[in-house]
Parts: C-alpha cells; structure tokens; sequence
C-alpha cells in the first residue's frame, strides 16, 4: 500500500500511516501566482493500492482539484486501486433540488471522482447517509461511510461528560445524538431547526427539557458559522443545563464561529481532526478509526 498524505491533509496522513505501520509518501506541491495547484507524486505507484488522504475544507475547489489531480494521476500511472480519504467532503449539504434548477453538487463531486478512477472513498460523518447512498448506487466508486460520533463520545466520557444528555441541533441528525447517547448515557433528543432556502436564515424551536441543573452535549457532523451550534447551546443554557459541550466532527469554524457558540455558553468546543488548523481546540483522532477501515477494504 502507498499512502499518500495530500496537501490539506499532511498531518492527519501521517498519522493514519503511523497507525497503519507504513511510511507516508507526501506529494510535492505548490501554488502558482494565479491560484493553480501543481502536483507532483514523488514514489512509482504501477501495480499499487495507493491511499491519497486529502479533505476538502476551505479552500474547497482548491482541495478538490488537488485531490482530483492525486487520484488521476494515481490511477494514469497505473494504480491499480485507488482509495481517496476524503474525511470532510465539501458541497455534501447540497445532496438535492432544494429550489428550482439548484446544482446537485454532491453527485458532481462523487461523478467526478469516479471519472477520474476512484475506486473507494472513505468519508467521516458524511452529511446526509441516504443522500450519499442514493447517488452511490449511480456511481462505479464505493463508498465507506464512517463516524467519529462515538469517539468524541468516548472523550466526553472520559473528561466529566458520562451521563450527560445528548441533543441534535436538527431533527434530520438525531442518529448523531442516539449514537453518543448509547455510550454517555444520559438520553437523547432533538431541537427543531428550519431554514429559509433563499437567505440562509435559521431559527431554531427548543423542546422543554428536563434538564436543570445536568450536563448536556450538542452534537452536530458541522460547525461552519456556530449559528446552528450557538442557538442549541443557549437553548441548553436558557434551560438551566449546568454544563453544555459542543461537539462537531467537522470543526470548519470559519471566522467568529468559536467566539459565538462560546458566548453562547458552551464550556467546552470538541471536535475530530477532520480538518486541519483547529488545534486550539480539544481534538479526537480519526487516524486509527481509518486505519482499520483501510485494513479490512475487501
Ligand atoms: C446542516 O444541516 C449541518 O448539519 C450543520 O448544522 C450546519 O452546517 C452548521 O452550519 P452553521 O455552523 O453555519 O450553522
């Protein structure tokens, strides 16, 4: 096997490779002046399974491209099996028509890769599973779908979380909490979100907990803005929760997003290490996770 840790992913690849036992082969890369992405493969590839790990946070075409370039190029000089690691997979919020003539840019992503000779994608928390294996089943590529739920879980346990009440921001990610909830203990529930298809808005309808006074976990597959994190856990709060944990598996947290869910009142931010830079943050490894996934590929 040729692990091939890609550029927004050097440092999660290599610890998959640790966890795998095999030394990571890093791509040469660079930008031009314009904004395009040179890639080069540094080890011969004919004949092998070759692992690119590469995820697909901001800057998200950027990412892509260059995660395009790895796999084709990968499977051009005679791969014989190409398995993309791709733990947060960008554009998969738009999984359907929501409004009229909308781009379905999560078929686009996983067309694309296919075309280019992916064989396997492994994805953590994708954001929609009956999306995902609907536009699986139009495609050639396999697709492994995994999550970190548990291990953040797990983490939570273990720093004064156990018996703590697991909620999703979002009736559509109630197997995220139910998940959590079977290793914390503590139940499970949801608030209802609903957003406005043309100008983003959200508002959020908190349910009546019993829970003054108890721990609580927000878990979500996304902080992006904190807005659906940072409504969530004031709710928690304006309910009387003592303590209330925000957890995500994907940390995009772009700009002001930690701030807003902490004013919110969260006493803690956890998330995996899906994405690279959110190193301030308590992080969880997905490494030996994928690592086992890659050892049992059939
Ligand atoms: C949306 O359905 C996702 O599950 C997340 O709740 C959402 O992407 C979070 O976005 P933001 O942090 O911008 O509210």
């Amino acid at each position: 096997m040729i692990l091939i840790p890609g550029p927004a992913s050097s440092e999660l690849g290599s610890r998959i490779a640790l966890a795998l036992g095999v030394e990571p082969h890093p791509v040469e890369h660079r930008i031009f002046p314009d904004g395009e992405s040179y890639i080069r493969l540094t080890t011969p590839v004919e004949g092998e399974t070759v692992v690119i790990v590469q995820t697909t946070a901001p800057k998200q075409d950027q990412r892509l491209m260059q995660l395009f370039m790895m796999a084709g190029t990968a499977k051009g000089l005679g791969a014989e099996r190409v398995v993309c690691v791709v733990p947060y997979l960008a554009y998969s919020r738009q999984d359907k028509r929501f409004l009229e003539g909308e781009a379905l840019s999560l078929d686009m992503v996983l067309g694309l890769l296919d075309s280019i000779g992916a064989d396997d994608l492994i994805v953590v928390d994708a954001h929609s599973t009956e999306s995902l294996e609907k536009i699986e089943t139009e495609h050639e590529i396999n697709v492994h779908n995994l999550s970190a739920i548990p291990l953040l879980a797990k983490e939570l346990k273990k720093i004064g979380f156990e018996g703590a009440y697991s909620l999703s921001p979002d009736k559509g990610a109630i197997h995220l909490a139910d998940a959590a909830a079977e290793i914390l203990g503590g139940g499970s529930g949801f608030f209802e979100k609903f957003r406005d298809r043309t100008t983003g808005e959200i508002e959020m309808k908190v349910e009546d907990l019993n829970i003054a006074g108890e721990k609580a976990v927000v878990f979500d597959d996304i902080i992006s803005s904190g807005g659906t994190m940072a409504r969530a856990v004031d709710g928690l709060k304006v309910l009387g929760a003592e303590m209330v944990a925000a957890a995500c598996t994907h940390a995009l947290l772009m700009k002001g997003a930690k701030e807003k869910i902490e004013k919110a009142g969260a006493d803690l931010i956890i998330s995996s290490d899906t994405i690279q830079d959110c190193e301030d943050l308590v992080t969880v490894s997905i490494a030996p996770m994928i690592a086992d996934a890659l050892k049992s590929l059939k």
